[in-house]
């Protein structure tokens, strides 16, 4: 698009860009000798197309619940589904003692990335400030940067987020006179997008302390953000409590889930719970956007939900997930430089590598160039970060990593795209 092209058009139309993870989705479409351990789709073998028709038949079967299901629905979503997802949730938690949550806390959504857009709306002006992990979900790093907000990361690591760094960040926010724009603190906290990690639940309620600690410096609310796009998707099964779970800092928690990885993608059914205050006027903006998720959709997830199909199919799925996560990790210990490092993640999609630090993955590198001659994709994890402001190039620790995921690839394709990279990579001797 040309400076002409993009005149007349709105801040934040003018920004758009298109996500690199598109050019990479294209590229092993035109291309089907290329092995993609790029895409974060899940499992193409194990999706309940079965399940799903029988279900279908189901909700059509009925004269009257098919025209109900035919028809429009209402913004916040089926009561039913809400219910059910009360239900979920409260037994995730139920042994804190917390107070159970509400369907009337709960907004369902096109998706979970849907809810992430109307919640962004809700809270953002251009110029305000959000604090992300350091790796995050670069989709949703994409959102913020559209709407002109200064991202700001925290790293992570396998006890959570940097505690200390967090309290320097805020302090310096202060400061430096911003924290009045500082809106929320975004984490996808369960085997989390890209970086496989699991956030504990007291390193949840230590960032909630320190948020609630710099409030009244911000002249508002500071909310946490809970992303838990992967929270059923662990190998082990039941999920660590959810923020939720905090009773006492349950006016700043916000929560949103989906059920797109753990039943079907290409249903996208997703959710956000809200403190009361939030509710009506997110609801008024998705009023604005599409007045209510597809009703058929829900309906569908209403009967999978109840007829036990869901617990069913995650069943499979930990176990599939888990069998192809062990069958990367061995080709890659198999075919890897011994320089290459990374954790296996106990449930999600993804395993993140680290080179080391003078190595770029970066899309223009020669990594990615030897990777893509040799037919393999992958997700170059300087995408995955926040770009410091001031900082200039992103620093040469984020560039060394990578992303790759077991989700979408076939067995075949795990094991071959493990041995084109790992060829790749010994092309490359470590400094
Ligand atoms: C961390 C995270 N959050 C949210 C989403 C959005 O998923 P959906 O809109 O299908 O619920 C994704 C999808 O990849 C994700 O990785």
């Amino acid at each position: 698009m040309t400076e002409m092209d993009r005149k007349g058009l709105s801040k934040m139309g003018a920004r758009a860009s298109d996500l690199p993870i598109s050019w990479l989705m294209e590229k092993s479409l035109e291309r089907p000798s290329i092995v993609s351990l790029a895409a974060g789709f899940t499992d193409n073998a194990s999706l309940p197309v079965a399940f799903t028709r029988e279900v279908v038949e189901q909700v059509l079967g009925n004269n009257l619940r098919g025209q109900k299901a035919l028809q429009y629905g209402t913004t916040r979503g089926d009561d039913r589904l809400r219910s059910l997802i009360s239900t979920q949730i409260n037994s995730i938690d139920h042994e804190t003692g917390a107070t159970p949550i509400s369907p009337a806390e709960i907004v369902i959504t096109h998706g979970s990335q849907q809810f992430l857009y109307l919640f962004c709306e809700m809270m953002l002006d251009e110029g305000d400030v959000v604090i992300v992990e350091d790796p995050t979900y670069f989709v949703m790093l994409g959102l913020l940067e559209n709407r002109g907000v200064e991202v700001r990361g925290v790293p992570i690591n396998t006890q959570g987020v940097d505690i200390g760094a967090l309290d320097q960040l805020l302090h310096s926010l202060k400061a430096d006179g911003k924290i009045s724009r500082l809106k929320f603190f975004y984490a996808v906290t369960y085997f989390q997008n890209p970086s496989g990690l699991t956030t504990p639940a007291s390193n949840k309620l230590e960032v909630l302390d320190l948020l609630e600690k710099f409030e009244s410096s911000a002249g508002h609310r500071l909310y946490y953000l809970e992303d838990a796009a992967y929270m059923h998707l662990g190998f082990m099964g039941h999920p660590m409590p959810t923020a939720l779970s905090f009773e006492k800092h349950r006016g700043r928690i916000v929560f949103s889930s989906t059920f797109s990885k753990p039943y079907a993608t290409g249903l996208r059914v997703g959710y956000g719970i809200l403190p009361d205050d939030l509710v009506n006027p997110i609801l008024f903006i998705k009023t604005n956007h599409d007045f209510g998720t597809s009703n058929f959709l829900q309906a569908l997830m209403v009967t999978i939900i109840e007829t036990g199909r869901y617990d069913q199919h995650l069943t499979v799925l930990r176990q599939r997930y888990a069998d192809k996560c062990r069958m990367l990790d061995d080709a890659m210990r198999i075919h890897f430089p011994d320089w290459a490092t990374w954790q296996v993640p106990d449930g999600g999609l993804y395993i993140w590598v680290q080179l080391p630090d003078h190595m770029d993955t970066s899309l223009n590198g020669a990594i990615f160039q030897a990777a893509f001659e040799k037919e393999v994709l992958y997700v170059p994890g300087g995408l995955c970060f926040a770009r410091q402001p001031g900082a200039g190039d992103q620093n040469a620790h984020h560039r060394a990593t990578l992303r790759l995921s077991y989700g979408g690839a076939s067995e075949d394709a795990i094991r071959l795209g493990a041995q084109r990279l790992g060829d790749a990579l010994k092309e490359f001797v470590p400094g």
